[in-house]
């Protein structure tokens, strides 16, 4: 974007529209924005997609392999019954057939839902459960550890698809020999740009997690928010290392990159420094996109690592999902002599609301400047709602002006909790913000006692559930500790029912039970045992209490507080 002021005046969501090829009668389909389209600009040839394995090899697949392989897949998913609407589900760790099957099942029509390969059963179980998932695909080792026990749960989960055995035990499909009956030739679903693409789940202070519902026009939003944020021209190699369980990797790591005609690599190991900056040399990656507890992990392996390696193909370098440090923003351009741009969206805004852009300085720190098309203010709440504070500095509640194509549509099946996101046309982010007179945006911190560890976003209550399941447990509160690295780690306090001790078995046996239940990304790396919890009168557990105290920080209004043993 040659100047950020300019690009905000001339901008609208119209001329956005114009950049995509659309189908008549204004329908459109995110994966033939994504792939199809480059086939008819006779870009079949270029590269899509080159896959890392864990192991060292990897493949490359070009537009046109991806186009006919989601072919195939949608052809598949045809013959097996699976309609338009239906809901694919995909539990994989960052393989070909995860991008293949997202692709596939939105060509036909069906709402694609991709879940993070390290949760554990109860994650799995519930996002299945609230979706309605009516296929899965998965490997052999996922399914036997975290599905098949959960089948009887799961009636409208009508089949299984496994991509690494020939599927014969338990009513399975082999998945590669389905695709090799299928045919290269799929009618690509026309969709209103309305209907639903996307279910990506995330979570809050209570209840399930919610699941956030975004639509085939969203991809407006993926293809013009990847060009002016994350600054992709069709002849960058990127690399976005969000894993496409996480929202970041499905629109940044699938649409955005695919829409705006890049070659993605994708790799399919865990981070490891030294891979990492082999990657960035080998792949001579242009444009990276990714998350500050890698960088900080990448700041504790030091300079002199990063400057043993060639980097000098980076043109561009984002993060986004916690707050980036300025001292990572320094760091970065004194050891890749750019800065990393910070950027700042949510799971229900679907792509990039504010970011620090390539033509503008960069106030380490600030998450930037909101999108063109994107107005965002810092309010507070007021008689009817709530109202916008313009005093610069001043701390208040992220807000957006609804309107915009990437915005969720709802939370399935729960349109209360979705309503009380929105107050007088503003959509509220439930994180706390400030604005400078420069017009930049400072995070301030959560609104509410969900918690962000190494970029994920974790729900308090779905890990209090897990813990209460133990027969020892009477009592849990769960908060987020800060962790240099990490950002936050999760740590629960639990209270025992009578006749329990609070012994270092109990305490090993509980940390075991919930890892078992939420996986490791999910499940508490602390617990202490406590003889109560702050509770108000009401009953509720008092989290922000319980963290304050842990912290030593002021306990603030504590006139609601109950029982104060501690
Ligand atoms: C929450 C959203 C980032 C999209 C995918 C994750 C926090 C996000 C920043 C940032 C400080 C950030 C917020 C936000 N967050 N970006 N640049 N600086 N905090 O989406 O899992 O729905 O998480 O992540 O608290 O509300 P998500």
């Amino acid at each position: 974007m040659p100047s950020y002021d300019e690009e905000v005046s001339g901008f609208s969501w119209d001329a956005a529209r114009a950049l995509l090829d659309w189908f008549p009668d204004g329908k459109l389909n995110i994966a033939y924005e994504a792939i199809d389209r480059h086939l008819q600009k006779g870009d079949g040839d270029r590269i899509a997609l080159r896959w890392l394995s864990k192991n060292g090899s990897r493949k490359d697949f070009t537009y046109r392999d991806l186009s006919l392989q989601s072919n195939r897949f949608a052809n598949l998913l045809r013959s097996l019954g699976i309609e338009k609407g239906d809901r694919v589900y995909s539990l994989l760790g960052r393989v070909p057939e995860l991008y293949i099957a997202a692709l596939g099942s939105l060509k036909a029509g069906c709402v694609f839902c991709p879940m993070f390969s390290a949760f554990g059963p109860e994650p799995i179980r519930s996002r299945m459960e609230i979706g309605g998932a009516n296929v899965l695909i998965t490997t052999k080792r996922l399914y036997k550890r975290k599905v098949s026990a959960l089948r009887k749960d799961l009636p409208e989960l009508k089949e299984i698809l496994i991509i690494d055995d020939d599927g014969s035990d338990e009513g399975l499909r082999d998945f590669a020999a389905l695709m090799a009956a299928e045919t290269e030739d799929f009618k690509t679903e026309a969709m209103a740009p309305e209907e639903t693409a996307l279910l990506h789940f995330t979570s809050g202070t209570t209840g399930k997690p919610k699941g956030a519902m975004h639509v085939h026009e969203a991809v407006v939003a993926h293809h013009i928010t990847g060009r002016l944020a994350l600054d992709l021209r069709s002849d960058d190699i990127y690399w976005c290392t969000a894993d496409p369980g996480w929202i970041t990797g499905t629109s940044y790591g699938i649409i955005a990159p695919f829409t705006n005609g890049v070659t993605m690599v994708i790799d399919e190991a865990e981070f490891d420094a030294n891979r990492w900056y082999q990657i960035l040399a080998e792949e001579k990656i242009t444009v990276w996109y990714t998350a500050p507890t890698a960088i900080r992990m990448l700041m504790k392996a030091g300079s002199e690592l990063a400057k043993s390696h060639d980097l000098s193909h980076l043109r561009f370098m984002a993060s986004v999902g916690e707050p980036l440090n300025p001292e990572a923003v320094i760091w970065s351009a004194d050891t890749f002599g750019i800065p990393f741009h910070d950027n700042w969206w949510q799971t229900e805004t679907g792509g990039i609301m504010i970011a620090n852009y390539a033509s503008m300085g960069v106030k380490p720190g600030s998450m930037g400047k909101p999108l063109p098309g994107i107005s965002a203010a810092i309010v507070e709440k007021s008689d009817n709602g709530v109202r916008e504070i313009t005093k610069p500095l001043a701390i208040g509640e992220l807000a957006l002006k609804t309107g915009w194509p990437s915005m969720m549509r709802g939370y399935l099946h729960e349109e209360e909790r979705y309503q009380k996101c929105f107050a007088n046309g503003w959509y509220l982010s439930g994180d706390l913000a400030m604005r400078d007179s420069d017009g930049y945006f400072w995070f301030v911190g959560r609104n509410d006692d969900v918690i962000k560890s190494a970029g994920h976003l974790i729900g308090p209550f779905e890990v209090e559930s897990a813990l209460m399941e133990h027969e020892a447990a009477a009592e849990v509160a769960v908060i987020g500790i800060a962790d240099e690295t990490a950002g936050e780690i999760v740590k629960a306090f639990v209270a025992l029912k009578l006749g329990h001790k609070p012994t270092e078995d109990l305490r090993l046996d509980l940390v075991g039970h919930a890892r078992k239940r939420l996986g490791p990304a999910v499940a508490p790396k602390d617990i202490a045992f406590r003889e109560n919890l702050p509770k108000t009168r009401s009953g509720k557990i008092m989290r922000r209490l319980l963290k304050a105290r842990e912290l030593g920080l002021p306990e603030g209004d504590i006139s609601t507080l109950e029982s104060d043993e501690q």
